[in-house]
């Protein structure tokens, strides 16, 4: 059975493939946004409690139930219980991966096209430039057919080998940017608008933005772990790698932070300017910055590889359902997927002000999401998808699995998570569900 499907090579082309897959656009692009959006620094201080105390123990759970049953999210749960009506989370997981997909490509485009404006050295008007369907239906359908290329590949080849070159430049390049815009004038606001947190600006809608976010962040609910869990060896420690994956992701997003809020306010800019906020913060500091053309385009550049990682990751998870469920040959399958993302994409990508119809979608209540079809996307699988499939999903590992299997999984390979195993299992049974319910009520506003 595991022979067709490919194992990652190494335990470090796995944690560098799920921290890829993790690592994104979510970090850089949609991570400071809504902290903006959301009164700053007390909200990162929500995120940061979120991804410890949920998003990383959800993490082994997903990990332990792919490696456990070698499959993809739905053949998973098929796996454990025949039959059942579960499965639909597994298909609910698949169908996120595409909706992601489909809006997440369309920034990914956004991000090569300003690799192009950085070399030409004049970023131009952003409003201009995403209204324009002509300039962002082709950057986006290049980015999907890159990914399709990639994950055409196979496992180790394709994604473990971009992953392991390009994610440690990109770190030491965020390293510098950050250097360079706190030492700008006026950026100390921008530091304590980050840093200094103000409680009271904490709601319903402020808790679950920073649970939505860390599950987007992390690459969780939708059975991405579940995914690459599946392709990992019995020998490797999961304990250690999720925490890896977790620390990594969390230091990159606090890190595009750093490099955002400082230069934002020396700027004298207002935080809440929403999806487009890195777009127009970015390229005008580097064009302030001496050299900052060159520093600028290798930042799109190594950006766009961040979001092929994860581009990737998000093509995965359909294309593994596909593969094993329908035993069809993963090259065909993978153009066939591509294809419908980018179809569902369209409409994102003419949100941005070139149609008006997209561009004032409105599904979902204003409070929630703003009206661009975009921005109702990126909410509902983004964040709402996310929180519900994880809360499904710790409810069948922790209860119908039993957590008691799932602690057995975790514990092969790191014989250490013994001592922790009695708090993981409360965690895994209750806390966890128990609080993304809670967080799910209030949205429909029932407190
Ligand atoms: N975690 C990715 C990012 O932050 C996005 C993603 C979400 C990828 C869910 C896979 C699954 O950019």
């Amino acid at each position: 059975m595991a022979a067709h499907r490919g194992e990652w090579s190494s335990k470090l082309g796995f944690v560098f493939a799920a921290a890829g897959s993790a690592i994104g656009l979510g970090n850089i692009w949609r991570f400071p946004y809504i902290v903006g959006e959301n009164g700053g620094a007390a909200f990162v201080f929500v995120y940061v409690f979120f991804v410890i105390a949920i998003g990383l123990p959800y993490m082994f759970a997903e990990l332990a139930l792919g490696r456990s049953v070698q499959r993809n999210p739905v053949g998973a749960i098929e796996a454990i219980k025949p039959g059942s009506a579960w499965k639909a989370v597994g298909y609910l997981g698949v169908i996120t991966g595409l909706g992601i997909l489909s809006f997440y490509g369309v920034i990914a485009g956004w991000t090569v096209g300003y690799i192009y404006k950085m070399f030409v050295g004049n970023p131009g008007n952003f409003g201009q430039f995403i209204g324009d369907p002509l300039t962002v239906i082709p950057l986006f359908a290049f980015f999907i057919i890159i990914t399709a290329l990639i994950v055409h590949g196979g496992v180790s080849g394709g994604i473990e080998k971009w992953s392991k070159i390009l994610m440690p430049i990109f770190f030491i390049l965020l390293v510098g940017l950050i250097v360079y815009s706190v030492t700008l004038d006026g950026a100390e606001k921008g530091l304590s608008f980050y840093l200094m947190p103000d409680f009271s600006k904490i709601s319903g809608k402020t808790i679950l933005a920073a649970l939505g976010q860390a599950f987007f962040s992390l690459s969780l609910g939708m059975g991405l772990m579940i995914t690459y869990g599946s392709y990992v060896s019995k020998k490797e420690n999961l304990v250690t790698s999720a925490v890896y994956i977790a620390l990594f992701d969390t230091l990159i997003a606090i890190m595009a932070g750093l490099v955002i809020f400082p230069a934002l306010f020396a700027m004298g800019k207002s935080p809440e300017a929403g999806p487009t906020l890195v777009f127009v913060v970015l390229p005008e500091l580097f064009l302030q910055m001496p050299g900052g053309l060159i520093v600028g385009a290798l930042f799109f550049i190594l950006l766009s590889v961040a979001a092929l990682t994860s581009t990737i990751s998000l093509l995965e998870v359909p294309v593994a359902y596909v593969v094993d469920e329908m035993k069809m040959s993963r090259k065909t399958v993978v153009w066939i997927v591509a294809f419908v993302a980018f179809l569902l994409g369209l409409p994102s990508a003419l949100s941005q002000g070139a149609s008006a119809y997209w561009s004032h979608f409105g599904w979902i209540p204003k409070r929630l999401a703003s009206q661009d079809f975009l921005s109702q996307m990126s909410f509902i699988f983004g964040d709402f998808s996310l929180a519900f499939g994880a809360f499904v999903l710790s409810i069948f590992i922790g209860w119908v699995w039993g957590a008691k299997y799932a602690a057995d999984e975790i514990e092969t390979g790191s014989s250490a998570f013994s001592k922790g195993r009695q708090l993981w299992i409360f965690m895994i049974r209750y806390f966890i569900p128990v609080i993304i319910f809670l967080i799910l009520l209030n949205l429909f506003g029932i407190f």
